[in-house]
């Protein structure tokens, strides 16, 4: 019954989005991205009847990072990357913020696998403290906002930090669960240096994580929050910030990623 219920919501998800795309998101880059993602997956596919999509880009990887060279940045997993993480490319860029910021503490709102959080980890000095809030999955029918249908497979998983588990990384990591909006921050006041703010892409859960990481970010410190041009939610609660509330005025777009920053 419940995996029924999943699939229903997974539809009415897809539906919903595919609506989307194919009307007003069709002005939105990130959404003609998804696009050729999706016509790209359908082309790869086996003749034969395996739908195992084939990834038909067979040329290796270089970015902006190795041609122009002075990335002193260490990374693992980043071309691992599916549905749900960041791009290798934004993987690179948060790891040279990281890097540049040199934080005391990072605050990640959303773990899922945990790549970001580990590569965070290993961009920071070895007394840094990485603490990452995920929402457990026997929590998801008791949010306290609704989130979105199509987010509910990444809290769904078997493990959630599974790339750091077992690293020796892992001993600067803090893995803390619950849901951002009834989560307690007042530990972490004043006292974070990067925040990324990855969980729920729903509007007013962006909102909420949004004002939570403003209590806990220090004065100079960085704010950097993933999916701006990919979640419907996320470009409209930070265009309704950037517009509205001075103190998001600050807010940069980073071109080529889908990464938003604000150095508070
Ligand atoms: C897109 S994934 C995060 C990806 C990860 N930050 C990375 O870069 O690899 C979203 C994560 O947010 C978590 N999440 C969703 N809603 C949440 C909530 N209300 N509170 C805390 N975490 C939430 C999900 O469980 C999931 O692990």
């Amino acid at each position: 019954m419940s995996k029924a219920l999943d699939n229903l919501r997974l539809y009415a998800g897809v539906l919903k989005r595919v609506g989307y795309t194919l009307t007003v998101g069709m002005l939105n880059s990130g959404s003609r991205d998804e696009l050729l993602k999706l016509y790209n997956s359908y082309n790869g596919q086996q003749p034969s009847g395996d739908s195992t999509p084939v990834d038909p880009f067979i040329i290796p990887k270089t970015d902006v990072f190795e041609l122009f060279g002075g990335d002193s940045a260490a990374y693992e997993g980043v071309y691992e990357c599916g549905f749900g993480h960041t791009t290798e490319f934004e993987l690179k860029v948060i790891s040279n913020l990281v890097k540049k910021w040199n934080p005391r503490r990072i605050f990640e709102i959303g773990t899922f696998e945990g790549r970001t959080t580990l590569n965070m980890a290993l961009n920071s000095d070895t007394d840094t403290e990485i603490v990452t809030l995920d929402l457990p999955a026997e929590e998801l029918a008791s949010t306290k906002m609704e989130i979105e249908e199509g987010e509910v497979r990444y809290v769904k998983k078997e493990v959630s930090g599974g790339r750091f588990i077992g690293h020796p990384a892992a001993s600067k990591i803090r893995q803390v669960f619950g849901d951002s909006a009834s989560f307690d921050f007042e530990e972490y006041r004043n006292s974070v240096d990067v925040a990324f703010i990855d969980g729920s892409h729903a509007y007013e859960y962006v909102l909420n994580d949004s004002e939570k990481v403003f209590t806990i970010i220090r004065k100079g410190g960085l704010i950097i929050w993933h999916d701006y041009t990919n979640w419907p939610g996320v470009w409209t609660a930070l265009n309704e910030l950037y517009e509205r509330d001075a103190r998001f005025r600050g807010i940069r777009h980073i071109g080529g990623t889908s990464i938003a920053i604000l150095t508070v």
